[in-house]
């Protein structure tokens, strides 16, 4: 078999999941057992680890990625993890509520959550939706959001002004001071504000929200406090009852590295019930008798928002994707992708003409780095940067900051960041 056994069927536990590790995978190019095996950290030369980190990702040599953000790679693990599952689902033609539940385990003890308060979604988008569409208001409630919200976060609460009057307001986000975010929700806030939600760590410019402070404020006046943490788990090490919000929505696709369609949605336990269902089937509530079918019950724990049949081996590939990162080491992860983007600002800091976005304050920034110029509209020069260099960046053309945004992950290299400050600089120079 193309993959290592052991790493395999130690991420399968015991069970009908043990029978995964007898199948053999698809191709793999290289060397089976080199490809697999799990870099061993040596501070006497990180970058030989990180180099091994990065052979994990299948990803083409024939361009350079920086927009983990936007969607991120997943290691090999995880997609060999995705295809036997897939594989032995079909053969044995099963859901697969087996790998439902040992997913949720994982992935659960990865967020510091208990297992009852945390469901699979298939996006972030879907996740804000289910916290949006769920919670109690009335018309003239009002919603708080940062003005730099994705639409995955925003539009759910835009389309309920737009069909029901509630009020969304929005504040623009301090990219100085973490407690001016807090200063600029406080100066929002009314008798009829019902809800806070702010990114954990925000799109386009990659700021870092203040949310236990926030948590703090919202707790004060009787507000539901829901993170869009699509941009954080997986760039940084996310504790959510740490985080003291009321629910947290993430996408797996992006910076943990799951598979394609995967996310979760968190909801602290004892506030569930504020969060109406509003899509249900099988498996939101326990079975009903038709002829007779008395009170409508909920399942158990957030498991209520799961209703259907699902893809059961792209849950498990993301709980893999969460076991790769806790062997990799999420603090050094977040350590490295940190440094790779403080290398990029330091580069772009010597170049004429550009200008830096995201907050340098350490406490506000991560792995996200945006940047503008005025001699170049952010499409032109995100264009230059993928054709003419081969890096592909995101364009940030979110409330005109005219930007482009560059994600630094665990696969991304020295000599990758340095490749983009040089072709920033000869682009520029010719501009
Ligand atoms: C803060 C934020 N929320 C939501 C989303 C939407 O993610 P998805 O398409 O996975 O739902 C994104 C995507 O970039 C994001 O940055």
């Amino acid at each position: 078999m193309n993959l290592d056994r052991k790493t395999f069927l130690r991420s399968l536990g015991a069970g009908a999941l043990g029978l995964l590790a007898t199948r053999a995978l698809g191709e793999i190019d290289g060397d089976p057992e080199q490809l697999s095996a799990m870099p061993v950290w040596n501070p006497a030369d990180p970058e030989a680890f990180w180099r091994q980190v990065r052979v994990q990702f299948p990803m083409t040599p024939e361009r350079t990625y920086f927009n983990t953000g936007g969607l991120g790679p997943a290691p090999r693990r995880v997609l060999d993890m995705l295809t036997v599952a897939s594989r032995q689902l079909q053969e044995r033609v099963e859901t697969g509520h087996d790998f439902f539940a040992q997913a949720r385990v994982i992935v659960a003890a990865y967020f510091g959550a208990k297992t009852d308060d945390l469901c699979f979604v298939r996006n972030a988008t879907e996740g804000n939706c289910i916290v949006a569409t769920g919670l109690e208001l009335t018309a003239a409630d009002e919603v708080i959001f940062e003005s730099h919200a994705h639409p995955g976060g925003s539009f759910p609460w835009l389309n309920r002004q737009h069909t029901e009057g509630i009020i969304v307001k929005t504040f623009e986000p301090d990219p100085d001071r973490a407690a001016g975010n807090v200063e600029r929700i406080a100066a929002l806030i009314t008798k009829r504000t019902r809800v806070i939600q702010v990114s954990h760590i925000t799109s386009p410019t990659g700021i870092i929200m203040p949310c236990p402070e926030i948590a703090k404020l919202a707790a004060q006046h009787k507000c539901w406090f829901h993170v869009d943490g699509a941009q954080s788990a997986g760039m940084i090490p996310v504790n959510l009852p740490a985080l003291g919000c009321d629910s947290y929505a993430t996408s797996g696709h992006k910076w943990v590295g799951g598979p394609h369609e995967t996310g979760v949605l968190w909801i602290r336990g004892d506030k569930m019930k504020e969060v109406v269902p509003r899509q249900v089937g099988a498996y939101s509530s326990e079975d009903v008798n038709l002829n007779n079918p008395g009170p409508f019950v909920y399942s158990k724990g957030a498991h209520r928002y799961e209703y259907g049949t699902r893809d059961a081996a792209a849950v498990l590939a993301l709980a893999e994707a969460t076991r790769f990162q806790n062997e990799i080491g999420r603090d050094r992860i977040a350590a490295r992708g940190h440094a790779l983007a403080d290398r990029v600002r330091a580069g772009f800091e010597k170049i004429d003409s550009v200008e830096i976005l995201t907050p340098k304050d350490p406490v506000m920034c991560a792995s996200i780095l945006t940047f503008r110029t005025p001699k170049m509209k952010h499409n032109q020069l995100f264009e230059h940067l993928l054709v003419d260099y081969h890096l592909r960046c995101r364009p940030v053309s979110e409330v005109d900051l005219d930007a482009v945004r560059v994600s630094t992950h665990l696969f991304n290299s020295v000599e990758e960041c340095d490749h983009l400050i040089g072709a920033l600089d000869e682009i520029l120079k010719k501009a």
